[in-house]
């Protein structure tokens, strides 16, 4: 991954639109947490889906792979003033933690950068107790191919760490191939205003150049499915789904 373009972005994470959403509050519903738990938060970032959790549970561990985001979670958690938090650097691959060791393991609008994203599961069920639950949260494909197309080049274009554009159904059966269940799952919709997002993702002046061009001449069915809002020559604002979903480690076989 490219180091350099998330420590640019720690900052805008902490302060941005990462800090609210109806994925945020889905993801705390269906964790259900009862006040005892050890969490783990996977692509911490500046911390938002750690912070919902924190309050409501015994513990929680954030890691991400780059120290700028967890100095920006500290002093996000800082800010709260909640302690019963540690920041640990490590990639979603390769978790420094023991089998079955946690209650709950989050993970929030992190997973489509994972390199090894079957890797990174299989991590998860290891690090996971057999009553624990996984809460993942990601963007979803749109229902049509050129639309998809369409969302994954913008998201590559604008941040090149961006791996993973995936619908409902491929997400599940990444999961449910590497070892989960699938308990609950919702979908909510979520609008991004247009400079702010390209802005905590862009690489240089020109390729956010490309990407506003792009979604200038979006084909009618991505303009439809992602609901563009073009503005005296400007695009507004547009609006994708995020998935949540609550698995459980599937029981060793033999
Ligand atoms: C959009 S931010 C996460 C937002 C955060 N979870 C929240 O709720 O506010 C994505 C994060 O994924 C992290 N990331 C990228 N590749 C990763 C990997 N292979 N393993 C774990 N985290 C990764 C990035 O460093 C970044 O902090």
């Amino acid at each position: 991954m490219t180091a350099g373009r998330w420590e640019r972005a720690a900052e805008q994470y902490a302060t941005g639109e990462h800090k609210s959403g109806d994925e945020l509050r889905v993801a705390v519903e269906f964790a259900a947490p009862k006040g005892t738990e050890r969490v783990l938060d996977i692509g911490a970032g500046a911390g938002h889906m750690a912070l919902a959790m924190a309050p409501r549970v015994a513990s929680v561990i954030l890691t991400d792979p780059v120290d700028a985001m967890l100095d920006a979670a500290r002093g996000v958690f800082r800010q709260a003033g909640i302690a019963n938090a540690d920041y640990i650097k490590a990639a979603a691959e390769a978790l420094p933690f023991e089998a079955v060791s946690f209650d709950l393991v989050t993970t929030r609008l992190a997973a489509h950068p994972f390199g090894d994203l079957d890797l990174a599961l299989r991590e998860v069920a290891r690090v996971l107790k057999p009553s624990g639950r996984f809460i993942f949260v990601d963007t979803v494909a749109p229902d049509d191919d050129e639309s998809t197309r369409f969302l994954h080049e913008v998201e590559t274009l604008r941040d090149p760490t961006h791996r993973h554009t995936l619908t409902r159904d491929e997400w599940v059966g990444r999961m449910q191939s590497q070892g989960f269940t699938v308990a609950q799952s919702a979908v909510v919709r979520k609008a991004h205003p247009f400079e702010p997002w390209l802005e905590r993702g862009g690489e240089d002046a020109a390729s956010m150049a490309s990407v506003r061009n792009r979604f200038l001449a979006a084909p009618p069915a991505a303009r439809a499915a992602l609901e563009i809002v073009v503005r005296d020559g400007a695009v507004v604002s547009f609006t994708d789904t995020k998935l949540i979903v609550a698995a459980r480690p599937q029981a060793p076989k033999g």
